[in-house]
């Protein structure tokens, strides 16, 4: 894509992401955007508004900034001042708002490929070893313990979705689920796979946690 669009965007990620330690930092970013160029290679879609989207995608999340829909309208303008067509202003905004699996809970909205390969490559990020990692991570954070008896918990709604359930928990209410999710071929793929060595892992962390 035209390299100045992917700087200006960089630079705008880096102030609102650098900062960040609730697994949205610039390396989970910078992933999602790896992740998210590799799965578009598999399919026909448009390359500039999928790395942008990438990109962009953490920049208007509640958990992230403080003001979300100041942060979509900052987006926009930065968006506007880039070299891209309206209607891909229109896709990124598009995509970023509608993408995230908390809005997927409470309404299922049809994303465009574009939409749908960034989605899928966030998605990845949640599994696998790094998804093991950012789960742990996030739990800190907001200070959830690792492990709660599944037999005292109540059971999931979208109500009490924030409610700490404990971090193994979260794997059986949203991670192990991703798979089914994807939305192309090659992120399925890789997301079963992922999820295999996390199911290994659960076990062996109970097996663990009983000893
Ligand atoms: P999304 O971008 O789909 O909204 P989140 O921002 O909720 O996803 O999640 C970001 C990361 O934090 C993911 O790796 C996710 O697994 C992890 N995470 C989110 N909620 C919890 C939770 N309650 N316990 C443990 N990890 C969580
Ligand atoms: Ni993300």
């Amino acid at each position: 894509m035209k390299n100045t669009n992917y700087q200006t965007a960089l630079e705008y990620v880096e102030k609102i992401n650098g900062q960040d330690h609730s697994g949205h930092d610039l390396a989970h970013i910078k992933r999602v955007v790896k992740m998210a160029r590799e799965i578009a290679a598999t399919e026909a879609a448009d390359f500039d508004v999928i790395e942008l989207a990438a990109l962009l995608h953490d920049t208007i999340d509640d958990k992230v900034v403080s003001d979300p829909k100041q942060a979509v309208e900052n987006v926009t303008e930065l968006l506007n001042s880039l070299d891209l067509t309206p209607v891909q202003v229109e896709d990124i905004l598009d995509i970023i708002q509608h993408m995230s699996y908390a809005k997927n809970i409470k309404e299922e909205y049809l994303l465009d490929i574009n939409g749908q390969i960034v989605q899928d490559a966030d998605r990845l990020d949640a599994l696998g070893a790094i998804g093991i990692g950012r789960a742990f991570y996030y739990s800190g954070h907001v200070g959830e313990p690792m492990y709660i008896d599944p037999e005292t918990l109540p059971p999931l709604t979208a109500e009490n979705y924030r409610t700490p359930r404990g971090t193994i928990q979260h794997f059986y209410d949203k991670l192990f689920k991703l798979p089914d999710l994807m939305n192309t071929h090659a992120g399925q793929e890789m997301a079963l796979e992922r999820k295999a060595f996390m199911e290994d892992f659960v076990q062996r962390f109970k097996s663990e946690w009983n000893a």
